[in-house]
Protein backbone atom coordinates (compact mmCIF):
# COMPACT_ATOMS: atom_id res chain seq x y z
CA UNK A 1 0.00 0.00 0.00
CA UNK A 2 1.33 3.23 -1.01
CA UNK A 3 -0.07 6.21 0.91
CA UNK A 4 0.35 9.86 -1.08
CA UNK A 5 -0.70 13.54 0.28
CA UNK A 6 -1.39 16.37 -3.14
CA UNK A 7 -0.88 20.08 -2.76
CA UNK A 8 -2.50 22.04 -4.85
CA UNK A 9 -6.21 21.47 -5.32
CA UNK A 10 -6.92 24.29 -8.32
CA UNK A 11 -7.72 23.30 -11.69
CA UNK A 12 -6.06 20.45 -12.36
CA UNK A 13 -5.19 18.80 -9.00
CA UNK A 14 -8.33 17.47 -8.24
CA UNK A 15 -7.60 15.17 -11.88
CA UNK A 16 -4.83 14.25 -10.01
CA UNK A 17 -6.35 13.19 -6.81
CA UNK A 18 -9.36 11.30 -9.13
CA UNK A 19 -6.49 9.14 -10.53
CA UNK A 20 -4.46 8.38 -7.78
CA UNK A 21 -7.38 7.49 -6.10
CA UNK A 22 -8.05 4.99 -7.94
CA UNK A 23 -4.89 2.96 -8.65
CA UNK A 24 -4.67 -0.47 -6.70
CA UNK A 25 -3.20 -0.88 -3.17
CA UNK A 26 -3.10 3.30 -3.12
CA UNK A 27 -4.53 5.43 -0.93
CA UNK A 28 -4.76 9.64 -0.71
CA UNK A 29 -5.58 10.50 2.51
CA UNK A 30 -4.48 14.49 2.97
CA UNK A 31 -4.79 17.24 0.45
CA UNK A 32 -3.40 20.68 1.29
CA UNK A 33 -4.56 24.19 -0.32
CA UNK A 34 -3.97 27.84 0.43
CA UNK A 35 -7.87 28.61 -0.63
CA UNK A 36 -10.49 27.16 2.26
CA UNK A 37 -12.62 27.17 -0.68
CA UNK A 38 -10.96 24.79 -3.01
CA UNK A 39 -10.40 22.08 0.30
CA UNK A 40 -14.37 22.41 0.72
CA UNK A 41 -15.04 21.45 -3.14
CA UNK A 42 -12.68 18.61 -2.57
CA UNK A 43 -14.07 17.61 0.56
CA UNK A 44 -17.31 17.87 -1.37
CA UNK A 45 -15.67 15.18 -4.14
CA UNK A 46 -13.98 12.75 -1.54
CA UNK A 47 -15.91 13.08 2.08
CA UNK A 48 -12.93 10.89 3.63
CA UNK A 49 -10.06 13.16 2.22
CA UNK A 50 -8.27 14.89 5.23
CA UNK A 51 -7.51 18.59 4.17
CA UNK A 52 -5.47 21.51 5.40
CA UNK A 53 -4.22 25.07 4.79
CA UNK A 54 -0.95 24.09 5.61
CA UNK A 55 1.45 21.76 3.66
CA UNK A 56 3.93 20.89 6.09
CA UNK A 57 0.88 18.70 7.76
CA UNK A 58 1.33 16.71 4.88
CA UNK A 59 5.68 17.10 4.44
CA UNK A 60 6.14 16.27 8.37
CA UNK A 61 3.57 13.28 7.90
CA UNK A 62 5.33 10.11 8.33
CA UNK A 63 2.51 8.22 7.20
CA UNK A 64 2.87 9.48 3.75
CA UNK A 65 5.21 7.74 0.61
CA UNK A 66 4.99 10.75 -1.66
CA UNK A 67 3.88 13.89 -1.98
CA UNK A 68 1.63 15.24 -5.23
CA UNK A 69 1.93 18.97 -6.04
CA UNK A 70 0.51 20.47 -8.30
CA UNK A 71 0.51 24.87 -7.59
CA UNK A 72 1.47 26.81 -10.11
CA UNK A 73 4.89 26.81 -10.93
CA UNK A 74 7.09 29.88 -8.90
CA UNK A 75 6.21 27.32 -5.87
CA UNK A 76 7.27 24.13 -7.28
CA UNK A 77 10.96 24.25 -6.25
CA UNK A 78 10.21 25.18 -2.82
CA UNK A 79 8.00 22.53 -2.42
CA UNK A 80 9.50 19.62 -3.64
CA UNK A 81 12.75 20.72 -2.22
CA UNK A 82 10.89 20.61 1.37
CA UNK A 83 9.57 17.32 0.68
CA UNK A 84 12.66 15.39 -0.85
CA UNK A 85 14.18 16.14 2.17
CA UNK A 86 11.76 15.32 4.43
CA UNK A 87 12.13 12.10 2.16
CA UNK A 88 9.30 12.25 0.51
CA UNK A 89 8.87 10.48 -3.20
CA UNK A 90 7.54 13.74 -5.69
CA UNK A 91 5.37 14.08 -8.07
CA UNK A 92 5.35 17.77 -9.18
CA UNK A 93 3.29 19.34 -12.38
CA UNK A 94 5.02 20.35 -15.11
CA UNK A 95 6.98 22.26 -15.78
CA UNK A 96 9.77 21.11 -13.14
CA UNK A 97 10.44 24.96 -11.85
CA UNK A 98 10.62 28.16 -13.15
CA UNK A 99 14.54 27.89 -13.44
CA UNK A 100 17.17 25.61 -14.33
CA UNK A 101 19.60 26.50 -11.23
CA UNK A 102 16.42 25.27 -9.43
CA UNK A 103 15.72 22.61 -11.51
CA UNK A 104 19.01 21.17 -11.44
CA UNK A 105 19.35 21.05 -7.78
CA UNK A 106 16.00 19.37 -7.51
CA UNK A 107 17.60 16.09 -9.88
CA UNK A 108 20.49 16.03 -7.64
CA UNK A 109 18.95 16.28 -4.17
CA UNK A 110 16.32 13.07 -5.31
CA UNK A 111 19.11 11.25 -6.36
CA UNK A 112 21.49 11.41 -3.77
CA UNK A 113 17.86 11.03 -1.17
CA UNK A 114 17.24 7.49 -3.32
CA UNK A 115 13.72 8.95 -4.34
CA UNK A 116 11.36 9.13 -7.13
CA UNK A 117 11.16 12.72 -8.33
CA UNK A 118 8.61 12.77 -11.75
CA UNK A 119 6.96 15.56 -13.72
CA UNK A 120 3.99 15.43 -14.96
CA UNK A 121 4.53 15.58 -18.76
CA UNK A 122 1.18 14.22 -19.42
CA UNK A 123 1.67 13.88 -23.56
CA UNK A 124 4.66 11.36 -22.92
CA UNK A 125 1.69 8.54 -21.23
CA UNK A 126 -0.83 9.64 -23.80
CA UNK A 127 -1.66 6.98 -26.68
CA UNK A 128 -1.10 8.99 -29.60
CA UNK A 129 2.24 9.93 -28.25
CA UNK A 130 3.43 6.44 -27.05
CA UNK A 131 1.82 5.66 -30.73
CA UNK A 132 4.52 7.95 -32.84
CA UNK A 133 7.01 7.16 -30.56
CA UNK A 134 6.03 3.12 -31.70
CA UNK A 135 6.24 4.02 -34.95
CA UNK A 136 9.82 6.13 -34.85
CA UNK A 137 11.83 3.68 -33.48
CA UNK A 138 10.43 0.83 -35.62
CA UNK A 139 12.08 2.98 -38.24
CA UNK A 140 8.30 3.29 -39.95
CA UNK A 141 8.97 6.53 -40.95
CA UNK A 142 12.47 6.45 -41.84
CA UNK A 143 14.76 9.00 -40.20
CA UNK A 144 12.98 11.55 -38.74
CA UNK A 145 13.92 14.89 -39.99
CA UNK A 146 11.79 17.27 -38.10
CA UNK A 147 9.24 17.93 -35.82
CA UNK A 148 6.88 21.05 -36.20
CA UNK A 149 3.96 21.89 -33.70
CA UNK A 150 0.93 24.17 -33.79
CA UNK A 151 -0.74 24.74 -29.66
CA UNK A 152 -2.51 27.94 -30.25
CA UNK A 153 -6.10 28.76 -28.29
CA UNK A 154 -7.61 31.95 -27.31
CA UNK A 155 -6.59 32.08 -23.95
CA UNK A 156 -6.44 31.17 -21.07
CA UNK A 157 -3.90 33.99 -19.90
CA UNK A 158 -1.90 33.71 -17.55
CA UNK A 159 -0.09 36.25 -15.06
CA UNK A 160 2.76 34.48 -13.62
CA UNK A 161 4.26 32.98 -16.49
CA UNK A 162 4.25 33.60 -20.39
CA UNK A 163 3.32 31.81 -22.80
CA UNK A 164 6.23 29.68 -23.78
CA UNK A 165 6.68 28.63 -19.87
CA UNK A 166 2.64 27.41 -20.43
CA UNK A 167 2.62 26.13 -23.31
CA UNK A 168 5.60 24.81 -24.97
CA UNK A 169 6.85 22.68 -21.81
CA UNK A 170 4.63 19.78 -23.52
CA UNK A 171 6.17 20.54 -26.85
CA UNK A 172 9.65 19.86 -25.85
CA UNK A 173 9.13 16.50 -23.47
CA UNK A 174 7.52 15.63 -26.81
CA UNK A 175 10.28 15.92 -28.84
CA UNK A 176 12.94 15.09 -26.90
CA UNK A 177 10.88 12.13 -26.04
CA UNK A 178 10.28 11.44 -30.07
CA UNK A 179 13.86 12.27 -31.07
CA UNK A 180 15.42 9.95 -27.72
CA UNK A 181 17.97 13.35 -27.27
CA UNK A 182 17.73 17.33 -25.90
CA UNK A 183 18.31 20.51 -28.63
CA UNK A 184 21.80 22.13 -28.68
CA UNK A 185 20.47 25.34 -29.74
CA UNK A 186 17.13 27.46 -29.19
CA UNK A 187 16.68 30.84 -31.30
CA UNK A 188 13.02 32.18 -30.66
CA UNK A 189 10.99 35.19 -31.21
CA UNK A 190 8.02 36.13 -29.29
CA UNK A 191 5.70 39.70 -28.43
CA UNK A 192 3.39 40.58 -25.83
CA UNK A 193 0.23 42.05 -27.37
CA UNK A 194 -1.84 41.88 -24.23
CA UNK A 195 -0.46 41.98 -21.00
CA UNK A 196 2.75 44.38 -20.35
CA UNK A 197 6.42 41.95 -20.63
CA UNK A 198 4.07 38.50 -20.39
CA UNK A 199 4.84 37.33 -24.09
CA UNK A 200 0.90 36.30 -25.60
CA UNK A 201 2.73 34.41 -28.70
CA UNK A 202 5.74 32.66 -29.68
CA UNK A 203 7.74 30.68 -32.40
CA UNK A 204 10.66 28.65 -31.11
CA UNK A 205 13.05 26.76 -33.33
CA UNK A 206 15.30 23.82 -32.00
CA UNK A 207 18.64 22.32 -33.32
CA UNK A 208 18.95 18.76 -32.29
CA UNK A 209 22.31 16.52 -32.97
CA UNK A 210 22.09 15.26 -36.69
CA UNK A 211 20.57 18.40 -38.17
CA UNK A 212 17.14 17.57 -36.88
CA UNK A 213 15.16 20.62 -36.07
CA UNK A 214 12.38 21.24 -33.93
CA UNK A 215 10.01 24.23 -34.13
CA UNK A 216 6.76 25.19 -31.99
CA UNK A 217 3.90 27.76 -31.97
CA UNK A 218 2.42 28.66 -29.13
CA UNK A 219 -0.42 31.30 -28.77
CA UNK A 220 -2.93 32.64 -26.45
CA UNK A 221 -3.80 35.26 -29.14
CA UNK A 222 -5.38 32.71 -31.84
CA UNK A 223 -9.25 32.32 -32.69
CA UNK A 224 -8.83 28.67 -32.70
CA UNK A 225 -7.93 25.44 -30.71
CA UNK A 226 -5.15 24.06 -32.54
CA UNK A 227 -3.26 21.36 -31.24
CA UNK A 228 -1.03 19.91 -34.34
CA UNK A 229 2.18 17.83 -34.66
CA UNK A 230 3.63 16.87 -37.57
CA UNK A 231 6.87 14.05 -37.70
CA UNK A 232 8.47 14.92 -41.64
CA UNK A 233 10.63 11.30 -41.88
CA UNK A 234 12.92 10.15 -44.67
CA UNK A 235 10.28 7.67 -45.95
CA UNK A 236 6.74 8.80 -44.21
CA UNK A 237 5.50 11.41 -42.72
CA UNK A 238 3.01 12.09 -39.88
CA UNK A 239 0.21 14.40 -38.40
CA UNK A 240 -1.39 14.18 -35.26
CA UNK A 241 -4.33 16.09 -34.32
CA UNK A 242 -4.70 15.93 -30.80
CA UNK A 243 -8.19 18.20 -31.25
CA UNK A 244 -9.65 15.45 -32.95
CA UNK A 245 -11.53 12.58 -31.52
CA UNK A 246 -11.29 9.68 -34.12
CA UNK A 247 -8.73 10.54 -36.25
CA UNK A 248 -5.87 11.72 -33.87
CA UNK A 249 -2.93 9.90 -35.98
CA UNK A 250 -2.63 9.82 -40.17
CA UNK A 251 0.24 8.71 -41.66
CA UNK A 252 1.06 9.67 -45.02
CA UNK A 253 3.25 7.50 -47.41
CA UNK A 254 4.31 10.72 -49.02
CA UNK A 255 8.15 11.69 -49.71
CA UNK A 256 10.61 13.12 -52.14
CA UNK A 257 12.89 10.44 -53.78
CA UNK A 258 16.14 12.30 -55.00
CA UNK A 259 17.60 10.99 -58.12
CA UNK A 260 21.00 11.88 -59.18
CA UNK A 261 20.51 13.06 -62.93
CA UNK A 262 23.61 11.91 -64.82
CA UNK A 263 23.35 13.16 -68.39
CA UNK A 264 23.67 16.76 -66.91
CA UNK A 265 26.33 17.06 -64.27
CA UNK A 266 25.47 18.25 -61.02
CA UNK A 267 21.66 17.99 -61.61
CA UNK A 268 19.18 16.69 -59.30
CA UNK A 269 15.84 15.14 -60.43
CA UNK A 270 13.04 14.38 -57.98
CA UNK A 271 10.13 12.01 -57.69
CA UNK A 272 6.79 12.77 -55.65
CA UNK A 273 5.90 9.70 -53.90
CA UNK A 274 1.75 9.80 -53.14
CA UNK A 275 1.06 6.68 -51.39
CA UNK A 276 -1.42 5.27 -48.98
CA UNK A 277 -2.82 7.20 -45.52
CA UNK A 278 -3.17 4.79 -43.20
CA UNK A 279 -4.90 5.43 -39.79
CA UNK A 280 -3.13 3.52 -36.54
CA UNK A 281 -5.60 2.08 -33.84
CA UNK A 282 -4.47 3.81 -30.78
CA UNK A 283 -4.91 2.03 -27.26
CA UNK A 284 -7.51 3.31 -25.15
CA UNK A 285 -7.22 4.78 -22.07
CA UNK A 286 -6.80 8.32 -19.78
CA UNK A 287 -2.63 9.62 -20.22
CA UNK A 288 -3.53 10.63 -16.82
CA UNK A 289 -4.20 7.29 -15.25
CA UNK A 290 -1.42 5.56 -17.34
CA UNK A 291 1.20 8.91 -15.91
CA UNK A 292 -0.44 8.24 -12.32
CA UNK A 293 0.35 4.52 -12.64
CA UNK A 294 3.93 4.36 -13.91
CA UNK A 295 4.88 6.99 -10.76
CA UNK A 296 3.60 4.62 -8.59
CA UNK A 297 5.16 1.80 -10.50
CA UNK A 298 8.53 3.62 -10.19
CA UNK A 299 8.44 3.52 -6.60
CA UNK A 300 7.40 0.06 -6.00
CA UNK A 301 9.60 -1.22 -8.82
CA UNK A 302 13.20 0.60 -8.37
CA UNK A 303 12.56 1.80 -12.34
CA UNK A 304 13.51 4.78 -13.88
CA UNK A 305 10.65 7.53 -14.69
CA UNK A 306 9.98 8.66 -18.48
CA UNK A 307 9.02 11.79 -17.55
CA UNK A 308 11.97 11.59 -14.20
CA UNK A 309 13.22 15.09 -12.70
CA UNK A 310 15.94 15.28 -15.29
CA UNK A 311 13.83 15.02 -18.58
CA UNK A 312 11.81 17.94 -16.81
CA UNK A 313 15.47 19.80 -15.92
CA UNK A 314 16.10 18.99 -19.52
CA UNK A 315 12.72 20.65 -20.39
CA UNK A 316 13.18 23.86 -18.35
CA UNK A 317 16.80 24.54 -19.71
CA UNK A 318 15.41 24.81 -23.52
CA UNK A 319 12.60 26.62 -22.27
CA UNK A 320 15.14 29.09 -20.07
CA UNK A 321 17.15 29.19 -23.05
CA UNK A 322 14.19 29.93 -25.96
CA UNK A 323 13.44 32.91 -23.23
CA UNK A 324 16.73 33.97 -23.43
CA UNK A 325 16.50 34.30 -27.01
CA UNK A 326 13.12 35.95 -27.17
CA UNK A 327 14.77 38.95 -25.23
CA UNK A 328 17.76 38.96 -27.41
CA UNK A 329 15.71 39.62 -30.68
CA UNK A 330 15.38 35.88 -31.74
CA UNK A 331 19.36 35.51 -31.74
CA UNK A 332 20.44 31.99 -31.64
CA UNK A 333 21.66 30.76 -28.75
CA UNK A 334 24.00 27.15 -27.32
CA UNK A 335 21.91 25.39 -25.09
CA UNK A 336 23.88 24.56 -21.97
CA UNK A 337 22.16 21.98 -19.51
CA UNK A 338 25.07 22.32 -16.52
CA UNK A 339 25.25 18.68 -16.33
N1 LIG B 1 -0.15 18.20 -17.16
C1 LIG B 1 -1.04 19.04 -17.67
O1 LIG B 1 -1.55 18.86 -18.76
C2 LIG B 1 -1.44 20.25 -16.86
C3 LIG B 1 -2.64 20.93 -17.12
C4 LIG B 1 -2.95 22.03 -16.33
C5 LIG B 1 -2.09 22.46 -15.34
N2 LIG B 1 -0.92 21.79 -15.15
C6 LIG B 1 0.03 22.22 -14.12
O2 LIG B 1 -0.55 22.05 -12.85
C7 LIG B 1 -0.07 23.06 -11.95
C8 LIG B 1 -1.27 23.78 -11.33
O3 LIG B 1 -2.00 24.41 -12.35
P1 LIG B 1 -3.54 24.82 -12.15
O4 LIG B 1 -4.01 25.24 -13.48
O5 LIG B 1 -4.26 23.78 -11.40
O6 LIG B 1 -3.37 26.13 -11.23
P2 LIG B 1 -4.47 26.76 -10.26
O7 LIG B 1 -4.00 28.16 -10.00
O8 LIG B 1 -5.84 26.52 -10.77
O9 LIG B 1 -4.31 25.92 -8.91
C9 LIG B 1 -3.19 25.99 -8.08
C10 LIG B 1 -3.64 25.76 -6.66
O10 LIG B 1 -2.49 25.70 -5.83
C11 LIG B 1 -2.81 26.31 -4.59
N3 LIG B 1 -1.55 26.69 -3.92
C12 LIG B 1 -0.63 27.62 -4.30
N4 LIG B 1 0.39 27.64 -3.42
C13 LIG B 1 0.12 26.70 -2.47
C14 LIG B 1 0.80 26.26 -1.30
N5 LIG B 1 1.97 26.77 -0.92
N6 LIG B 1 0.21 25.29 -0.57
C15 LIG B 1 -0.97 24.77 -0.92
N7 LIG B 1 -1.68 25.15 -2.02
C16 LIG B 1 -1.13 26.10 -2.78
C17 LIG B 1 -3.68 27.50 -4.98
O11 LIG B 1 -4.45 27.94 -3.89
C18 LIG B 1 -4.51 26.90 -6.10
O12 LIG B 1 -5.74 26.37 -5.63
C19 LIG B 1 0.84 23.96 -12.78
O13 LIG B 1 2.17 23.55 -12.62
C20 LIG B 1 0.39 23.69 -14.21
O14 LIG B 1 1.41 23.91 -15.16
C21 LIG B 1 -0.60 20.69 -15.87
Amino acid sequence: MLTLGVIGCGYWGPNLVRNFYSQPDTRVTKVADLSRERLQHMETLFPALETTQDHRELIEDPGLDAIVISTPVTTHYKLAKEALEAGKHVFLEKPLTHNAAESLELVKLAEAKGLVGMVGHTFLYSPAVMKIKELVDAGELGEVQYISTIRVNLGLFQDDINVVWDLAPHDISIFNFIFGSVPDRVNAVGHDYIQPEIEDVAFLTFRYPKGKLAHVHVSWLDPNKIRKTTVVGSKKMLVYDDVSTLEKIRVYDKGVDVHRHYDTFGEFHLAYRFGDISIPKLADGEPLKAETAHFLDCIRKGTPCRSSFLHGHQVVVALEHACRSMGDSGGETAIDYGL
